[in-house]
């Protein structure tokens, strides 16, 4: 099938059945997926959690919109930003640039001080308004490539940002939970939202020609 075939195919389940897990197979494909986003200057400013543990899910519910559907899909996967950035971070970042491309560390030091400064002159909340703005290229990837595998899942801002922090310990990570994409298999019976057509703005609205 192709991307389009996939993304008509998908939508935001409502119900999953319990009794269904996603493989560690299917699992790593999809994270390789989000692994491979572009994200702005390659800094890959934030890290994904995978929660499987029925018992950290039961902690995680409290204050999500959808408590079924994060307990009973197969997997919750959590995708947390830096919560500011650093001329260390950056410098972490960039030296596995060199290394991996078997260059001098520091080839790319006029760019990375120039970041570098652009940060320097910015508040924490604007560091993280920008690292959280990155993970949503990887939550896209990830969704698409659950549904070409034909896993079904649901985007979600939908839940406690602090529950979530606090249960997985965040915060000693440098890390803000920014939201979560549950994955595993639709309940057909209980699914509302799977018989129903797809609702988008039409292409002649949704695309202004200049
Ligand atoms: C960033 C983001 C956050 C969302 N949060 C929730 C959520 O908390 N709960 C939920 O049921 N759906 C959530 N959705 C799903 C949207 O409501 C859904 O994608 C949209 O209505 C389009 O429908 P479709 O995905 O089924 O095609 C979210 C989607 C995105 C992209």
């Amino acid at each position: 099938m192709s991307l389009i075939q996939n993304l008509e195919w998908r939508h935001a389940v409502k119900a999953y059945d319990p009794t269904k897990k996603v493989s560690e197979q299917d699992l790593n494909t999809i994270l390789e997926a989000a692994r491979l986003a572009p994200t702005s200057s390659g800094l890959q400013p934030f890290r994904l959690i995978v929660v499987e543990s029925q018992e950290l899910k039961e902690k995680m519910v409290a204050g999500a919109l959808n408590p079924e559907v994060m307990r009973d899909s197969s997997h919750v996967l959590v995708f947390a930003a830096w919560d500011s950035y650093s001329d260390e971070k950056i410098d972490k970042v960039y030296d596995h640039h060199t290394d991996v491309r078997e260059l001098p560390r520091g080839r790319f030091g006029s760019y990375t001080d120039k970041i570098k400064a652009m940060y320097a002159a910015q508040t924490v909340d604007e560091h993280f308004a920008h690292t959280a703005r990155q993970t949503y290229i990887a939550l896209g990837l990830a969704l698409a490539q659950a549904a070409e595998l034909k896993i079904d899942s649901t985007p979600a801002e939908g839940f406690s940002n602090e529950v979530v922090d606090e249960v997985l310990g965040l915060k000693e990570l440098g890390l803000k939970s920014v939201s979560l994409l549950y994955l595993g298999y639709r309940d057909q019976e209980k699914d509302w939202l799977a018989s129903m057509k797809k609702v988008r703005v039409p292409m002649e609205e949704f695309i202004l020609k200049k």
